[in-house]
């Protein structure tokens, strides 16, 4: 698969993905994840920063309430025009425009700090990406970005379940297998009635091993600061059950890293 399948899948997803995510429906994104990113998040006050991958622009407000002045790219026209619709509804003086992640159309060293939300995973050019991501942020910024789970999403990956439907454990096997596929499902939490006005999404996956994605980060000259495994607290599972299954192996990884 290349980028022009992974744009053309994207864009079909984009008004199903748009508007379940914002009825509050990717719960993984909105409970446990952005907090968890935020929490490792250095000050960005003040700074220009670029969200890449932005899709319909929900973490690129969220960085822009936190003071950043903020550019979001996507790959994406449907999701671009959805975001920039928002920020004409509610201005934060944040710039979208239709891009590739791996090629950027903005300057060496034009920002201060780069953010990619469960992104970096879906470029078919990994290592591409990064080189742009690095390219435009200045000597000494940062990249903040996360990604599913290498260790734990390999092309086969089965859940056992018991009797209450909880998940126990989860089976995984073909890690070293680098495939790719595309993968159907849908915001599990969105009631069946909502979930059954849209088709599911169709996501492209590359599976890349944990080597694979921290040696592109170190390769491309970056310097890992920090790596977070964030998962949801007993409270958070107490109020939305179904985020259990994010305690049972890990699901995020988030890399913090800094250009020298
Ligand atoms: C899982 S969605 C995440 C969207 C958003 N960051 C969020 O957290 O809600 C992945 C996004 O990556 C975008 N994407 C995939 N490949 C891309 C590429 N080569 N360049 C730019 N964006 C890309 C998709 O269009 C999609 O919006």
């Amino acid at each position: 698969m290349n980028d022009e399948h992974v744009a053309a899948h994207w864009e079909a997803n984009a008004p199903a993905w748009t508007a379940l995510a914002r009825a509050g429906y990717d719960v993984w994104r909105d409970v446990v994840n952005t907090p968890a990113f935020l929490e490792l998040l250095p000050p960005v006050n003040g700074l220009a920063g670029i969200d890449i991958g932005c899709g319909e622009g929900a973490n690129t407000r969220t960085i822009a309430r936190l003071g950043a002045r903020m550019t979001g790219i996507d790959i994406s026209p449907t999701f671009i025009a959805h975001a920039t619709a928002e920020e004409q509804r509610e201005p934060l003086g944040i710039t979208y425009l239709v891009a590739p992640a791996q090629g950027l159309p903005f300057r060496d060293g034009q920002f201060a700090f780069a953010t990619a939300f469960m992104s970096l995973m879906d470029v078919a050019d990994y290592r591409g990406a990064l080189q742009e991501a690095q390219r435009v942020i200045a000597p000494g910024g940062f990249l903040q970005f996360s990604i599913i789970h290498p260790c734990f999403f390999p092309p086969d990956r089965r859940l056992t379940v018991d009797a209450d439907g909880r998940v126990t454990a989860v089976t995984l096997s073909r890690y070293f297998e680098r495939a790719e596929f595309i993968e159907e499902w849908t915001f599990t939490a969105a009631p069946e009635a909502e979930r059954s006005r849209y088709p599911p999404f169709r996501v492209p996956v590359f599976h890349r091993t944990l080597a694979d994605c921290l040696n592109g980060v170190l390769d491309t000259g970056f310097r890992i600061e920090r790596i977070a495994e964030p998962s949801p607290s007993d409270e958070q599972i107490r109020e939305h059950p179904r985020l259990q299954t994010m305690r049972v192996t890990a699901t995020l990884l988030h890399v913090l890293c800094r250009k020298p």
